[in-house]
């Protein structure tokens, strides 16, 4: 799989987004805000756990991906930054306060964690990204609850997560991880994970007034872990994860993203214009 960094420019432009753009839902919106504001810090401490391994990457082809990642990621970041201002025209001002304590808490991670558990857990976030990309990617009733301004936003980064799906992983493996290290940091993780997604959410809900709105909470609750039930739907992608030989490329997503690059960026892709040619 090539990991090619795409140079993109989406130039979101305020009141070009409606405030409500997840399935014109508040719930289902503020949870997916909340993501990207969390994704420019998140991603640069990935693409940091996996440079404090570079010595550990001989294989040629593995460096080619691990620069590809990098780039991908990078990229990401100021995307999503970009939006993430846009949303300050949409009254979420704790934004910025957000993304500093964030980046307070990572800090307190590296301190704390060593380089082969940061490395962990980006194998385990870059699994969660994978998941749901796989998943926006295959089930046209979650892209169809996207609006048209933010689609291609969430497509290209989706694409971009499974095309670069198993490289923290292989960089963890050429470094020696173990299985053991791996495991009990997808433990964690994933409760850190929801413990911040679910804080940050709050605290966007809490600046719209509509924090204590019980009718709110259960039809996005419902949405999200009932029916269609988007985040319960990944369980057995998250549980295989925890096979002794897993491999991020068990699940072969190959055809599902040749396809999907050519919708987006092919000769007549929806996001060919986006795209910065010259870079
Ligand atoms: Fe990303
Ligand atoms: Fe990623």
């Amino acid at each position: 799989m090539n990991i090619p960094r795409r140079e993109v420019d989406f130039g979101f432009e305020p009141g070009q987004v409606p405030l409500d753009w997840a399935n014109n839902d508040a719930f289902e919106t503020t949870f997916l805000n909340a993501l990207s504001l969390l994704f420019p810090e998140g991603e640069k401490f990935f693409v940091e756990s996996v440079k404090q391994h570079r010595q550990f990457v001989k294989d040629p082809q593995l460096a080619a991906d691990v620069k590809g990642f990098m780039g991908q990621e990078a990229m990401h970041g100021r995307e999503h930054r970009a939006f993430n201002e846009l949303m300050l025209s949409h009254g979420y001002t704790i934004g910025p306060a957000v993304e500093a304590n964030l980046r307070a808490f990572l800090k307190r991670v590296r301190r704390t964690l060593s380089p082969a558990s940061q490395l962990a857990v980006t194998c385990a976030l870059e699994h969660f990204t994978a998941m749901l990309a796989e998943s926006l990617l295959k089930d046209e009733r979650i892209r169809d609850e996207l609006d048209p301004t933010v689609r291609g936003l969430w497509l290209w980064h989706a694409l971009e997560e499974s095309e670069h799906k198993a490289v923290a992983f292989d960089v963890y493996e050429a470094a020696g991880g173990t299985y053991e290290r791996r495991v009990a940091i997808m433990l964690l993780t994933t409760i850190v994970f929801f413990a911040v997604t679910w804080f940050v959410q709050a605290r966007l809900m809490a600046t719209r007034g509509i924090l204590w709105k019980p009718w709110t909470w259960l039809r996005g609750l419902a949405r999200l872990y009932v029916y269609p039930g988007h985040l319960t739907r990944l369980i057995p992608a998250w549980l295989s994860y925890f096979r002794p030989h897993f491999h991020p490329d068990d699940r072969d997503t190959r055809e599902l993203l040749a396809r999907w690059e050519k919708t987006l960026f092919g000769a007549r892709g929806e996001l060919r214009e986006q795209l910065k040619l010259s870079a």
